[in-house]
């Protein structure tokens, strides 16, 4: 192109980054990589290329990880454990600012390394992935040096293993590593089979800041390998990103393996542009939104929702954008987009555009280059809301668009997923923002901006985008556990008896459905008998259907969840008064039904126990997070939505308000199921409720045998989040049945819990009744 020539277009001139030093190190590795087990690099074995989808050149030779290399990584890092954790925050925090300090120093040869094998854009991996990863590091180093003053009575878990994608393939390393390592785990990491090369150059880098050997390890592989770390007997915690359809597959592969587990999913999020937006603002925030890393990233907004007033232009605006993105060579600095991760990507995307055969797809006129995984930035309009398209995840440069009239209608059309991980929302109006932003269920909400992270703001997902959060102090959670003695679970079981009931006025518990009384489905009620084999009474044992009337009536009872702490906190004194006021009849009950004498203790740490949630019911704040943009990042804790809980069968009553109270005090809606050897008290219970002013539906209370009970509730589609306490060890079941919506599960995991004490209250109950939701927000100057 000669001078004359860029005058008369303004085009850009390429301006290429050198390859050169990736490649030579690549070389000095030999071209061929091992896994990095114990501190050192193994033999490479059989394996599988890695190759640069811009060019579909071979950049180096990987190993697929064997059963022996995984077990091998396991115990290496099962070995180095104890002493990381003993070496103390501040001796962590120094090996994790090293670690970041490295990074730095080593910063353009990731970058480079990254761009030649995923594709994306230099630009992005130097001005992004990359410096994303140093902040994570130097920010979890800080979080090492807090641990013993900021989160007394927690401990690490052990071992974690940690499953990531391709998209950001260093980027999400550090979301995983860094957190594990500050807070005293060690790691078996698995990359992408696609994009391993940045993490084997991590590997190189823990070597040189002389990492203890075993605390990182990293093997290689497709998805076999990562199946075998995630279901590996000597992995405590898993933590995956990646399809909604293989975290699915983890939560069942894991379920009552006792491991904890954290799933960064799926998305299909929204980008919601309002008539008061500014226009030009809200397209270049699309560009990010949706061609930054060729769409392939998990919370994409790629979902436009665009007011109707100013559809037409908006949308003639957004072609004439799309046109002047530049595509090509991810080396060259000048270029907007690069190449799509792998071949098979390529297919995926095309295929899924190629079957839409109704709306208007509208592809970018600029020039592709002829060979290598690229694809038009793309523009899908006239689909209709339950469209594939608009439903399913495409992990492309694929924007599909909408349009909307009102607010309460935009509402509607983002929250049409099964999806919920981020949303954005463009609008001049303040009020306007944040009055949408809490209803739209997502983990994320961006405001007037998009796709922004940092290290100190929690980023996940809610509904079947995943569980947990990575960044921020909510980010700990799931790297750490508390500190607490426990004794294998005992079942408990019910008395039998034969003796007949003297004839007396009938009182027939009932279940406890929408604030009423309500008889069985079933029909069936079961006999229940004191230690001494008297008749106590009858209880009614609730069929799928009681618990299907039961979750929509607790459906029904949504606007607890805006009701204020306030208020809330008010219901559960009341609630603790009326009990007071009756706590001799209870004490009795509990010990006709249990056989022993501390019934009126139990009453009193109940009483307690709804003290404790009535004060915390407006003091679990969220914070602003100072993230480094011009605004703050708010975390606001969310109500999860209705709770399935089975209770505590050895503390009839006090299970069953330890469980009820944090859960209602969040703004949950809950289904209870009573203790099932001792139900009677809970049946007693409901009139207290009836008498306290809790709203219809916030409260359901059925009896029956607890596997059933737990069967349907974590089975239902409706169900957000299902604890089980039963002394019947039903961990496997719940947790594989929870995959049906990815609902969030609290189990036992065959350890009993001491309810009188200090371990059956507290945080961990509180963080189970909420999501963190991100807001981000423009502010000051
Ligand atoms: P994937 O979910 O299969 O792969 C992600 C990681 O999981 C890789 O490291 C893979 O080796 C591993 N893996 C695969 N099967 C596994 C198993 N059974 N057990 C344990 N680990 C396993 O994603 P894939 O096939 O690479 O991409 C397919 C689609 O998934 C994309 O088109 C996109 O829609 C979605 N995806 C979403 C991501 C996100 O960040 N939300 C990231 C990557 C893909």
């Amino acid at each position: 192109m000669t001078v004359k020539e860029i005058f008369e277009t303004m085009d850009y001139g390429p301006a290429p980054e050198s390859a050169a030093d990736a490649l030579a190190w690549l070389v000095d590795q030999g071209d061929r990589f091992g896994h990095f087990i114990d501190g050192t690099f193994t033999t490479p074995g059989d394996g599988f290329d890695s190759k640069n989808p811009a060019t579909g050149e071979t950049l180096a030779t990987l190993s697929q990880a064997t059963q022996a290399d995984v077990d091998a990584a396991v115990a290496a890092a099962r070995k180095a454990q104890p002493k990381w954790a003993k070496l103390g925050g501040h001796g962590r925090a120094k090996h994790l600012y090293a670690l970041a300090r490295l990074l730095q120093k080593h910063s353009r040869l990731l970058a480079v390394l990254e761009t030649l094998d995923n594709g994306k854009p230099i630009r992005e991996a130097r001005d992004i992935d990359i410096p994303l990863v140093q902040r994570h590091f130097y920010h979890h180093a800080g979080m090492a040096q807090l641990m013993a003053d900021e989160l007394p009575g927690r401990e690490a878990l052990g071992v974690c293993g940690q499953v990531i994608p391709w998209n950001f393939p260093l980027l999400m390393l550090a979301w995983k590593v860094a957190p594990a390592l500050a807070m005293g785990n060690t790691v078996v990491l698995k990359p992408a089979e696609y994009t391993s090369l940045t993490a084997l150059c991590f590997a190189d880098i823990c070597r040189k800041a002389g990492l203890p050997k075993g605390v990182v390890n990293i093997v290689t592989g497709d998805g076999a390998v990562g199946e075998m770390i995630t279901t590996h007997a000597g992995i405590d915690k898993v933590a995956f990103t990646g399809s909604t359809s293989v975290g699915r597959h983890i939560r069942r592969a894991t379920a009552g393996q006792g491991k904890g587990l954290t799933l960064e999913l799926g998305g299909k999020s929204p980008y919601i542009v309002f008539d008061d937006a500014d226009i030009d603002s809200a397209i270049e925030g699309l560009v990010d939104a949706i061609w930054f890393n060729q769409g392939q990233v998990c919370c994409a907004g790629s979902r436009l929702l665009v007011q109707e007033g100013i559809a037409d232009q908006f949308h003639t605006k957004l072609k004439a954008r799309m046109d002047k993105l530049r595509v090509g060579n991810p080396m060259d600095k000048c270029i907007d987009m690069g190449a799509l991760a792998d071949p098979v990507q390529l297919q995926t995307v095309t295929s899924m555009v190629d079957a839409c055969d109704s709306g208007e797809v509208y592809r970018a006129t600029g020039d592709l280059p002829a060979n290598g995984c690229y694809y038009p930035p793309t523009l899908i309009s006239g689909l209709s809301p339950a469209d594939p398209l608009m439903q399913e995840e495409i992990f492309g440069p694929v924007l599909v668009t909408s349009t909307f009239r009102t607010q309460a209608e935009v509402v509607e059309l983002a929250n049409n997923t099964r999806y919920g991980l981020a949303a954005t929302l463009w609008t001049e109006n303040v009020n306007l923002a944040l009055d949408i932003a809490p209803k739209l269920a997502a983990g994320v909400v961006w405001i007037n901006g998009t796709n922004m992270f940092d290290a100190a703001a929690g980023f996940g997902g809610v509904r079947e985008s995943g569980f947990g959060r990575e960044g921020g102090w909510e980010g700990l959670s799931a790297y750490t556990k508390p500190i607490r003695k426990t004794k294998p679970l005992k079942k408990v079981e019910a008395f039998t008896g034969s003796e007949v009931a003297p004839m007396g006025v009938d009182r027939t518990a009932k279940l406890y459905i929408g604030g009423k009384q309500a008889r069985p489905d079933s029909g069936y009620s079961r006999d229940i008998w004191s230690k001494q084999g008297k008749h106590l009474g009858e209880v009614p044992i609730a069929s799928r259907k009681d618990v299907r009337n039961a979750v929509e009536a607790a459906r029904g009872a949504k606007a607890w969840g805006k009701t204020t702490g306030h208020l809330r906190a008010q219901i559960l004194y009341y609630i603790a008064e009326n009990l007071s006021a009756r706590s001799e009849e209870f004490a009795k009950r509990i010990n006709d039904l249990t056989g022993g004498k501390d019934g009126a203790q139990e009453v009193e740490a109940s009483i307690q126990r709804l003290f404790t949630y009535a004060a915390w019911a407006d003091k679990y704040d969220g914070a602003a997070k100072g993230v480094p943009i011009r605004g703050v990042a708010l975390s606001m804790k969310e109500p999860v939505g209705v709770i399935g809980a089975i209770c505590s069968d050895e503390a009839p009553l006090l299970g069953l308000i330890s469980a009820m109270a944090p859960a209602i005090a969040m703004g949950n809606r809950v289904v209870l199921a009573a203790s099932e050897a001792f139900p009677l008290a809970a049946t007693d219970f409901y009139q207290i409720l009836d008498t306290s002013d809790v709203p219809g539906g916030v409260v359901n209370i059925l009896t029956g045998p607890h596997a059933d009970l737990a069967d349907t509730l974590a089975k239902h589609m409706d169900v957000d989040a299902v604890w089980c306490f039963s002394s019947s060890d039903l961990s496997e079941m719940v947790e594989r049945e929870s995959a049906s919506n990815l609902k969030r599960t609290w189990v036992n995991n065959g350890e009993s819990r001491d309810w009188l004490g200090a371990d059956g209250q507290g945080k961990p109950f509180l963080e189970a009744a909420t999501e963190v939701k991100t807001i981000w927000i423009p502010y000051g100057e």
